[in-house]
């Protein structure tokens, strides 16, 4: 049997812990016929009627990583072997983790002694590269500390959506002291995500701005930012020369007012999406030079996740016919939208199960 013949009818996925609701309301959604089976908090398995193979599509919008689960086993060498029989010869890579380690800043002592101490163990059993990042067409065996003596064991097929790194980490995970707010690491996790890389040519519009953590984040490319925003902004990007400060709320924004030429917009309102989309969308649609955005949408209520297909729409008659939504690790009880003007390897829509 060859290895992309795996098969299982369990699915695994990880997502920010404490997101296991929102998990599961959106998973009821879109895959009524998935039952849930197990869960600890940033990790959860399903059953499907049917066998699934190791190009399981994304389960959930809230999903990092996710795979076939084979089950669990007590220890990183009867895991190592149980990975063998299902998937018949060596995965081309292994992410081993620690289920808590998927966190948004520098990784607690213990955790990192856990996972190396776990690292150790599988190094007597295999060769196979460990915890590099994995590659398109890549099987990747997943082996997560789901909790003390219970190593779970799932694989996947790298493809665009999927994450490549260890537990979806970001390869930073300290904010620098200088930044102005921690929006800084939300929107480096955006840039590294999509791999979109601004220039000096670009002008971009930063729309609710302030402090500016997310602002110090397009500058460092080189590129002109008009930002939007009434509140106060950290004297160190007033300071810069290549921003421009519109000091109103986005409502008021007479998009004549703006330079020509705006390639990318970063959007960060603290309000509820419902109430400042259909003003967004207004603002957007004047600028046609707009390529891609960055969007957060706020989810403070789990009934606003019944309101996505609404605000995706907006997006869309933004002037952006390609979309991709996830969470990110730097995201709180929001969700991070990615919109395109043109197809992207992220913005493939992924097909149901
Ligand atoms: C989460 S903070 C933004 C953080 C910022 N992006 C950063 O990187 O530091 C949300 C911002 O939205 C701004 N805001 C709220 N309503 C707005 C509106 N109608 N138009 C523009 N900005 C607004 C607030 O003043 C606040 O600064």
């Amino acid at each position: 049997m060859a290895m992309l013949d795996t098969q299982s009818p369990f699915l695994f996925l990880t997502c920010q812990p404490g997101a296991e609701p929102l998990v599961k309301a959106d998973i009821q959604a879109r895959y009524p016929a998935l039952r849930f089976a197990f869960s600890r908090p940033g990790y959860l398995t399903y059953k499907s009627e049917t066998l699934l193979g190791l190009d399981v599509p994304r389960p959930s919008v809230f999903a990092r990583r996710w795979g076939l689960s084979f089950g669990w086993k007590p220890d990183i060498a009867q895991a190592w072997d149980l990975a063998q029989t299902h998937l018949q010869r060596l995965p081309d890579i292994v992410h081993l983790w620690a289920r808590e380690s998927e966190a948004n800043d520098a990784l607690p002592p213990e955790i990192q002694a856990r996972e190396a101490s776990l690292l150790a163990e599988i190094t007597k059993s295999t060769s196979t590269p460990i915890n590099r990042e994995a590659l398109q067409g890549q099987v990747v065996l997943h082996l997560i500390e789901i909790d003390p003596e219970r190593i779970a064991i799932g694989a996947s097929l790298q493809s665009p959506p999927h994450r490549s790194s260890v537990a979806g980490r970001p390869p930073f995970l300290s904010i620098p002291e200088e930044a102005p707010s921690r929006v800084w690491g939300k929107v480096s996790e955006a840039f590294w995500r999509t791999k979109i890389k601004p220039n000096a040519r670009d002008i971009l519009l930063d729309i609710g701005c302030a402090p500016g953590g997310g602002t110090r984040v397009l500058l460092d490319f080189g590129a002109q930012v008009v930002g939007v925003d009434a509140a106060q902004m950290h004297p160190s990007i007033l300071a810069n020369k290549r921003f421009h400060l519109l000091p109103l709320v986005m409502e008021n924004v007479d998009p004549k007012t703006l330079p020509t030429g705006i390639s990318g917009v970063v959007y960060d309102v603290n309000l509820s999406p419902k109430l400042m989309l259909g003003h967004l969308s207004a603002l957007l649609s004047a600028i046609p030079s707009l390529q891609w955005g960055f969007f957060t949408l706020k989810l403070n209520q789990p009934s606003l996740l019944g309101d996505l297909k609404w605000m995706l729409k907006k997006i869309r008659a933004s002037g952006f016919p390609h979309l991709f939504v996830e969470q990110l690790v730097y995201n709180r009880q929001e969700l991070f939208c990615f919109a395109s003007k043109q197809a992207h390897a992220l913005t493939e829509a992924p097909s149901s199960i």
